[in-house]
């Protein structure tokens, strides 16, 4: 909830627990204030098994911990795919019942930990975005792809659907054309995923990491609790919220930066406080 700007903070400074091997899943390059997460198994193109959502949560939770950190790109290794989803060899292993319950849990609340994430996430798609690909991207803030996306969510050929992506495709590319990809897992190329709305830029595949950190670093630059104030507005706030949450951001030492370099004609230098 937005009545001040305790959200945003408090998640930032919240330290999410590491899987206790460390990541296997992704790799994370943090380096400066564009941090990239990348799936890593292209071999299974970027599949993703059953650690791989708790680590992506841990991942995010340590990036929104370094205040360093002001945007965060999602990709694939390999460029063949983003990712293929969900490992349907690995969905033999949920026996019972209790076991489904908990890796559909899993899934959600790290879809959840993308959307509610107070950095910006960016998707970076190359290739394949398919089944919790796909998801993945929707959760995603901005969406880049290389020509060769491809988008689907051909979950009902294995006699399931795709359980984030049903409740939040329809909010980015509208009922029907999520529809089509649900029903008949009909494929969304790049270009059409650009008319659609599943992707806001596609560029020639070669070039989609540098248009992603070209973006990134766009809105690193710019003050970090405003950015975060917007996603969580973006992402379903109130008036009351919106007035309580601007009314705290006009007190911040970014803002009153962000005016004094108005005024001096210089571009300002926001610490996120
Ligand atoms: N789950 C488990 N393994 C997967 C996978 C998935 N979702 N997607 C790809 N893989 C594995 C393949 O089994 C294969 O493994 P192998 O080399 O050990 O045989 C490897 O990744 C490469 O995939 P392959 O199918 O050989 O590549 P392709 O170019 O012929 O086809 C796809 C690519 C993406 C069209 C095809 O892999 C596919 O349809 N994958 C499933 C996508 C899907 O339904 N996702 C939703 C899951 S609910």
């Amino acid at each position: 909830m937005i009545g001040d700007l305790s959200t945003a903070q408090s998640t930032r400074q919240s330290t999410a627990q590491s899987a206790a091997a460390g990541p296997r899943t992704i790799r994370v390059d943090a380096n400066g204030p564009v941090a990239v997460i990348v799936i890593d198994s292209p071999d299974k193109l970027n599949v993703m098994s059953r650690p791989f959502w708790p680590e992506l949560r841990a991942a995010l939770g340590e990036l929104e911990a370094d205040e360093r950190t002001r945007a965060v790109i999602i990709t694939g290794a390999g460029d063949r795919a983003f990712s293929a989803g969900g490992d349907i060899a690995g969905f033999a292993d949920l026996t019972t019942t209790q076991a489904k319950r908990d890796f559909q849990r899993d899934c959600m609340r790290t879809f959840a930990a993308v959307e509610g994430c107070a950095l910006p996430v960016i998707a970076a798609v190359n290739g394949y975005a398919l089944g919790g690909g796909c998801e993945l991207a929707l959760a995603c803030d901005i969406v880049i792809a290389g020509d060769t996306a491809v988008f689907g969510m051909p979950e009902t050929s294995v006699g399931l659907v795709p359980g984030f992506g049903a409740l939040r495709a329809p909010s980015v590319i509208g009922a029907h054309w999520t529809k089509l990809m649900v029903f008949a897992g009909e494929r969304v190329d790049a270009r059409t995923a650009l008319r659609i709305g599943l992707a806001q830029k596609v560029v020639p595949a070669a070039r989609l990491m540098d248009t992603a950190r070209e973006l990134a670093a766009q809105i690193a630059a710019r003050a970090p609790l405003a950015v975060a104030v917007g996603k969580e507005l973006i992402n379903g706030g109130e008036f009351e919220h919106s007035t309580a949450a601007l009314t705290a951001l006009h007190g911040t030492g970014d803002t009153a930066e962000g005016i004094r370099a108005f005024t001096e004609k210089r571009s300002p230098v926001f610490q996120g406080r």
